[in-house]
């Protein structure tokens, strides 16, 4: 397979996707901080001895990571299984803590932040996971799920969670009827509306997405990801958008790092990457993607310009 062809037909078709193109919002404000800067982050893991005797092991999940994020802006991190993205993602989460290295969001450094204070600047940054099966509680109600970061916040009444949970199932075109259900009775791309309604209850300036939309079909897929552009001009949300596929990173980021075992091998804009790779592994992952046939092509943009759409209508 010719990679030049298949980062040719990736790109015109993810641009006839309705993608929508950068705003002013997305033009990266010079005189402020960044949003999110990321440097030297490092993430080792300790493996269990086998023997008594044996020197302990670790494994380098992450070996220097360096990132910087402008506000509005959206920077997609792709690599092979493995490479360290969902570590990355968990220590930008302050979910993990760092073997060395910072993470500072709007100047602060999230992991020297004392408990209490970092509890509060949760509701800065928010993360939608890949699997909309497994990461909604299935024994809740939607309204509960949704409520959930603010109830860890702890500042607002029942009441005032219940309409502004109603909000943001509107904004992610949901019903507010829909807050007195069960995740089971949603379809997985609704699912993963409730879950990205979840992480905007609280006006969250970064949303991290690891794998937001691997487990749904392509048009469902295009819906999300359409959601997410929307979103994003509407409010001017952060994205830091993990995914193996170049496809998906080139309909929603600015920028791409590609993580090849814990360590940034190559950045740039996705038509870089997908056109000029570099990195020997940055021209596998390009190659890897699999060419759609032209008819096929041109029916999957028909469905995801309707996709773009649709993207707020309530679903059925
Ligand atoms: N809690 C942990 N304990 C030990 N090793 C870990 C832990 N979390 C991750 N690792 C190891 O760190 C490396 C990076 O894992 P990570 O989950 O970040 O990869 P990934 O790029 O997200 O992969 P995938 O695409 O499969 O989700 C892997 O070798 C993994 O086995
Ligand atoms: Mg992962």
């Amino acid at each position: 397979m010719n990679s030049a062809n298949t980062a040719e037909s990736i790109a015109s078709g993810a641009h006839s996707i309705n993608a929508t193109e950068p705003s002013d919002s997305k033009i990266p404000a010079t005189s402020q901080p960044p949003l999110l800067q990321v440097t030297q982050l490092v993430r080792h893991y300790p493996l269990p001895r086998t023997h008594l005797c044996q020197t302990p092991q670790q494994v380098q999940a992450l070996q220097g990571v360096d990132l910087r994020v402008e506000s509005g802006r959206s920077l997609g991190i792709v690599g092979e299984s493995g490479s360290g993205k969902s570590t990355l993602a968990r220590l930008v989460m302050a979910l993990d803590t760092p073997t060395a290295g910072t993470v500072h969001l709007l100047g602060r450094d999230l992991h020297r932040l004392p408990a209490a204070e970092l509890r509060h600047a949760r509701r800065d940054f928010q993360m939608v996971f890949q699997d909309p099966y497994g990461s909604l509680d299935p024994h809740q109600k939607v309204e509960r799920i949704v409520t959930e970061p603010l109830q860890a916040q702890g500042r607002t009444s029942r009441a005032e969670q219940r309409e502004q949970a109603a909000q943001v199932l509107a904004q992610v075109g949901l019903r507010s009827t829909d807050l007195g259900k069960y995740p089971h009775e949603f379809s997985g791309g609704q699912r993963q509306r409730i879950a990205i309604a979840r992480a905007l209850i609280t006006h969250p300036r970064l949303i991290v997405a690891d794998e937001p939309v691997s487990a749904l079909d392509v048009s469902v897929q295009a819906q999300v990801l359409n959601l997410m552009l929307d979103l994003q001009q509407q409010f001017g949300i952060t994205y830091l958008l993990i995914s193996h596929d170049l496809a998906v990173v080139n309909h929603l980021c600015d920028e791409v790092v590609v993580l090849y075992q814990g360590r940034i091998v190559e950045r740039g804009t996705p038509e870089e990457l997908l056109f000029n790779a570099q990195h020997p592994y940055t021209r596998a992952l390009v190659s890897a993607v699999p060419r759609i046939e032209p008819g096929r092509a041109r029916a999957l943009r028909a469905e995801m310009a309707q996709g773009a759409g649709e993207a707020l209508r309530p679903m059925v």
